[in-house]
C-alpha cells in the first residue's frame, strides 16, 4: 500500500479453455467473481489490473479444429472472438483479455523451462506412450480412447474417464484406439519427454502454502491435500504440433523435440504474465507489465488475487508455484487464492448435447447480464456446490431486484416527480426514522466492505440486499405519503433521504449489477467521480444521506427490472432442461 492508502491489486481469473462458449457454472466459478471483486476494488479507489485470456493449447483444441475441418489457428481465432464477445456481453471488465497462443507467452514459457533446467528441476526422461501406426504419430491424452481400467467404460479418454471421473494415463487404457482415425493398430513405444521435478520442490511449496494463512479455506485445504499426497514429477511436454515449441536457450528447436510442444498446463498459467505483457504493449508502454510481476521492479507492493474453480487449485498452488519459485527469479506469487465449488444444473452436469443448462451466449438472449450476475453471485458456490434452478432464479430476481431494489427506486423517484416537481426537496429536518436508517447503515456498510475484502460473495450480496431492504423499511417508517397531507416539510425529509438512499443503493450495486446501477445513478444525475465506495465516501453516513444537491432534477428511470413470469420459466425449462 502507498502513503495515500491506494493499493495495487492484480486480479486474474482462470483462463477459459478455447473450445466452446462457457456455461453459467464456469462463469460463476472464476470470471464473474473476479470481475465483481475487481469492480469493487476500483470503486474503493485502488489501482486494479484484471487480466484474463483464452487457454488455447492442447489436445482438445487440436481435435475440435480437426472435427470442424479448419486449422487450429483459425479455429482458435474464431473461438477467441466468441469468448471475447460473451465476456463483453456479461460486462466482464477485463483490463485485458489475451490469448495463450501469443508470442509473449511462448517466450516466457521457454524462458521458464530454460531456467528450471539450469536449476536441475527439468530433465529428459524416456516415457511409454501410445503410438498409432496408421496415423504415424504418438497419441497423447485425448488422442487415444479405450476401455477404462477402473470401471470398464468403453469410451474413456486417455487423460480421464468421463464415467468414473478418474484421471488416467493413456497407456493404461484397455483396447486403446486412435481418436483421430479410430485405428486399433496402436502400440506402446518409448519416447523422450521433459519432466518437471516437482518432488524436489515439495518442502519449498509446503513452506509457502503454510505461511499463506489468509487464503480462503477451500483453496488452502485442496493445496494441503496435494502436498500430503506428495508432489510427483510430471511430464511437461506432449507429442503435438499445436503449442509452445521446446527450444534451446538460443531459440533453436531442442533435439528430439521436433514434434513435441509444452504441455498446455505448463504454459497456460504463464499466460497470466504473458497477457499482462500483451496489455502493456497494447497501451504503448511495453515495460509496464514489469511493475505488476517483477518484485525487483515495483511489484513488491502488488496484492495478487487469483479466482478459479476447485479443479484448478492444484495447478495454481503447486505446479505454477513450482515454476515461479523454481526459477529463483523475483516473480510475483499469488497472495490470495479464491476457489469455488461447482454450480450444477439441478444437481447434475451442464451438457450441451443433453440440452442441460444455459451457456453464456444463450443467457444473454434471454435476459440482460445483470439478472444472471446477481443470481450467480447471490448463490455463489462457496461453501458447497450450488444448484441452478429456474425457480430459484425467478424468485431471486423477482424479489431482490424487482421488488426490493427496483420498487424502491421507482417509488421514490416517481413520488418526487409527482409531488415535488421532480426536484430534490430542501426543507424539513431529520427525525427518528432518519436516525434509524443512519444507524443501520453505520453497521451494514462496513460489513459489506468486509465481506468483499474477504471475498465472501454470497455474504456481500446478502448484505447488499439487506441494505436495500432497510431502505424499504425506512420508507415505511418515514411515510412521506402520509405526512404529505399534513406536513409537507416532514414529507420532504423522507423524499430527500429516500433519494439519497437510492443513490447509495446504486453505488453499492455497481460491482454486481453494473448496468442497472448505472441507470439508477444516471437518473439521479450522479457524476462519475461521486460513484465511489472509498473509505472517505462511506465514513459520514448523515452526510451521505444528504449528499445530493438540493433542487437537483430527478427523472425516474425506465423500468429497471422486469419480473420473470411463470410462463417464461415453463418455456425455458422446456428448452434448457429443469426438474423432470
Ligand atoms: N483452461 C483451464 C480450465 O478451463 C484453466 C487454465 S487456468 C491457467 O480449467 F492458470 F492455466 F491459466
Ligand atoms: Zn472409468
Amino acid at each position: 500500500m502507498t502513503d495515500t492508502g491506494k493499493r495495487r491489486i492484480l486480479v486474474t481469473s482462470a483462463l477459459p479453455y478455447i473450445n466452446g462458449v462457457k456455461h453459467l457454472g464456469n462463469l460463476a466459478g472464476s470470471m464473474l467473481p473476479a470481475d465483481v471483486f475487481a469492480r469493487f476494488q476500483r470503486l474503493r479507489g485502488h489501482d486494479v489490473l484484471y487480466i484474463c485470456a483464452t487457454d488455447e493449447h492442447g489436445t482438445p483444441a487440436e481435435l475440435a479444429a480437426q472435427a470442424a475441418g479448419v486449422s487450429v489457428r483459425d479455429y482458435c481465432n474464431e473461438q477467441f472472438r466468441i469468448q471475447k464477445d460473451a465476456g463483453d456481453g456479461f460486462e466482464l471488465s477485463y483490463d485485458y483479455f489475451g490469448r495463450s497462443s501469443g508470442e509473449e507467452n511462448a517466450r516466457l514459457t521457454q524462458h521458464f523451462a530454460h531456467v528450471l533446467e539450469e536449476h536441475g528441476l527439468i530433465e529428459e526422461r524416456n516415457m511409454r506412450q501410445v503410438y498409432s501406426v496408421d496415423d504415424g504419430r504418438f497419441l497423447p491424452d485425448r488422442y487415444v480412447e479405450g476401455t477404462c481400467p477402473h470401471c470398464d467404460f468403453e469410451k474413456a479418454r486417455g487423460d480421464q474417464c468421463d464415467n468414473c471421473g478418474r484421471l488416467l494415463d493413456p497407456v493404461d487404457l484397455i483396447d486403446p484406439y486412435s481418436a483421430v482415425s479410430g485405428s486399433k493398430n496402436v502400440e506402446i513405444r518409448e519416447t523422450l519427454h521433459l519432466f518437471l521435478l516437482q518432488s524436489k520442490m515439495q518442502d519449498t511449496i509446503r513452506a509457502w502454502v503454510e505461511k499463506s494463512t489468509d487464503w480462503p479455506p477451500l483453496a488452502r485445504s485442496i493445496a494441503l491435500k496435494w502436498l500430503d499426497e506428495g508432489l510427483r514429477d510430471r511430464a511437461i511436454t506432449r507429442d503435438l504440433s499445436w503449442g509452445v515449441p521446446v527450444t534451446n536457450a538460443d531459440g533453436s528447436i531442442r533435439e528430439g523435440f521436433e514434434n513435441k510442444v509444452f504441455y498446455v498446463w505448463f504454459d497456460a498459467p504463464v499466460e497470466y504474465i504473458g497477457a499482462t505483457e500483451e496489455w502493456a504493449k497494447a497501451k504503448g508502454e511495453p515495460d509496464l507489465w514489469r511493475s505488476w510481476w517483477r518484485t525487483d521492479e515495483g511489484a513488491d507492493d502488488v496484492e495478487y488475487v487469483q479466482f478459479m474453480g476447485k479443479d484448478n487449485v492444484a495447478f495454481h498452488t503447486v505446479s505454477f508455484p513450482v515454476t515461479i519459485l523454481g526459477s529463483e527469479e523475483p516473480w510475483k506469487l499469488v497472495d490470495r487464492l479464491k476457489a469455488f465449488n461447482w454450480v450444477t444444473w439441478y444437481g447434475g452436469k451442464f451438457s450441451t448435447s443433453n440440452k442441460r443448462g444455459v451457456f453464456m451466449d444463450q443467457a444473454l438472449d434471454l435476459l440482460p447480464a445483470d439478472y444472471w450476475r446477481w443470481y450467480l453471485i447471490a448463490n455463489a458456490p462457496e461453501g458447497s456446490d450450488a444448484a441452478f434452478t429456474w425457480e430459484g432464479f425467478q424468485a431471486s430476481i423477482n424479489s431482490d431486484l424487482a421488488n426490493v431494489l427496483g420498487n424502491f427506486v421507482n417509488r421514490i423517484t416517481k413520488y418526487c416527480a409527482s409531488k415535488f416537481d421532480g426536484q430534490l426537496p430542501a426543507t424539513g429536518n431529520a427525525g427518528e426514522a432518519e436516525a434509524w436508517i443512519t444507524e443501520e447503515l453505520q453497521t451494514r456498510l462496513p460489513q459489506l466492505v468486509e465481506h468483499y475484502e474477504n471475498m465472501e460473495f454470497r455474504k456481500a450480496a446478502a448484505e447488499t440486499r439487506a441494505i436495500w431492504a432497510a431502505g424499504n423499511e425506512y420508507l415505511t417508517k418515514a411515510e412521506p405519503w402520509v405526512k404529505y397531507k399534513t406536513d409537507v416539510d416532514a414529507a420532504a425529509v423522507g423524499v430527500r433521504t429516500g433519494l439519497n438512499l437510492a443513490a447509495l443503493f446504486g453505488i453499492i450495486a455497481q460491482p454486481v449489477i453494473p448496468e442497472a446501477a448505472g441507470m439508477i445513478l444516471d437518473a439521479l444525475g450522479i457524476p462519475d467521480e461521486n460513484r465511489t465506495l472509498t473509505p472517505e465516501s462511506l465514513k459520514d453516513v448523515p452526510a451521505l444521506l444528504d449528499a445530493l444537491p438540493h433542487g437537483l432534477a430527478i427523472t425516474p428511470p425506465d423500468v429497471l427490472f422486469r419480473k420473470i413470469e411463470d410462463d417464461q420459466v415453463a418455456e425455458w425449462t422446456e428448452r434448457f432442461g429443469g426438474e423432470g
